[in-house]
């Protein structure tokens, strides 16, 4: 197992009369290089499952997995793994604290106890690779940032650390829809081009369902479904009962196959849904 779950069950504030279950007996695995979306409703335990991916929070019961270790293990081979797997936090840019956007990308690496220069080049590095000219931006607050760039900021920092794994909570909450594509083509380039693997808790699936070869639906703590996006996607009903809102295409294909059209309901990004119309234009051509 890369890394993944085994009847992992958490509840906060157990023995009190506050005491609730956010994640009940959940079990699966992704696989290195994979990129997985966690969807569910709010509080059906989306951060909670990903908080114990990196060790941020403790089982309760059950188990997770990193690249054949266990997290839950005693000694300091936590904190090893842990450089690992970068978690980014919902709305992560709120937590800056550093002066400048340098201090910021450095913080982790220096806690690493890197040499500066060591730490310099990760900065420099991490700043390019999410597309930002860090002599242009180095030395300047984070603060005097777009909403776009203060997240590739947030970004930047925890990809300094050169994680193997990336989970991000609702990266694209606050940003419009031009940061949320540019957020995803990233996304998409640093899974392809460096084979690291990502978990990704979203509701802008219209975007991102595309990328994805795993999803992961949660409901009140429990995995209720667990699959490639075309057989998830495909539950259209289901998903909807769940008070989830599937990828806008698969809706249009949906609607289309309602009006009496042959078209495939397996759909859920622009290029295929585009094809499939094409397609259904040319059949009628003839
Ligand atoms: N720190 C906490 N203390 C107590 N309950 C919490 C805490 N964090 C989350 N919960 C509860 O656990 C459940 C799952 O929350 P969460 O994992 O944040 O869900 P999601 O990310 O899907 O919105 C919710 O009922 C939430 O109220
Ligand atoms: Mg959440």
């Amino acid at each position: 197992m890369f890394i993944g779950t085994d009847r992992l069950t958490h509840t906060y504030m157990p023995g009190t009369p506050y005491a609730k279950k956010a994640l009940d007996n959940v079990s699966f695995e992704i696989k290195q290089g994979g990129f997985a979306l966690v969807i569910g409703r709010s509080g059906s335990g989306k951060s909670t499952l990903i908080q114990h991916l990196n060790g941020l929070l403790k089982p309760t019961s059950g188990r997770v997995f990193f690249d054949g270790h266990d997290l839950g293990q005693k000694g300091n081979e936590l904190l090893k793994i842990r450089r690992k797997i970068g978690l980014v936090f919902q709305m992560p840019e709120e937590l800056f604290f550093s002066e400048t956007i340098f201090d910021e990308i450095a913080f982790a690496p220096r806690n690493l106890g890197l040499e500066e220069t060591e730490v310099q080049t990760r900065v420099i590095e991490a700043l390019e690779e999410v597309g930002m000219e860090a002599e242009q931006f180095i030395d300047r607050h984070p603060f005097q940032l777009s909403a776009g760039q203060k997240r590739m900021v947030a970004l930047a920092a925890v990809l300094s650390l050169r994680p193997e794994v990336l989970i991000l909570d609702e990266p694209t909450a606050g940003l419009d829809h031009s940061g949320q594509k540019i957020l995803f083509k990233l996304l998409a380039s640093l899974n392809k081009k460096k084979n690291m693997t990502f978990i990704i808790c979203t509701h802008h699936l219209d975007q991102v369902a595309a990328l994805a070869d795993q999803v992961l639906v949660l409901q009140e703590g429990r995995l209720v479904m667990d699959g490639f996006p075309q057989k998830i996607f495909g539950r259209r009903s289901q998903l909807i009962k769940m008070g989830l809102s599937p990828p806008v295409t698969a809706e249009i294909m949906a609607d289309l196959a309602e009006r009496g059209l042959d078209v495939r309901s397996d759909i859920f990004n622009l290029e295929d849904a585009r094809a499939e119309i094409n397609r259904l234009r040319r059949h009628r051509v003839k």
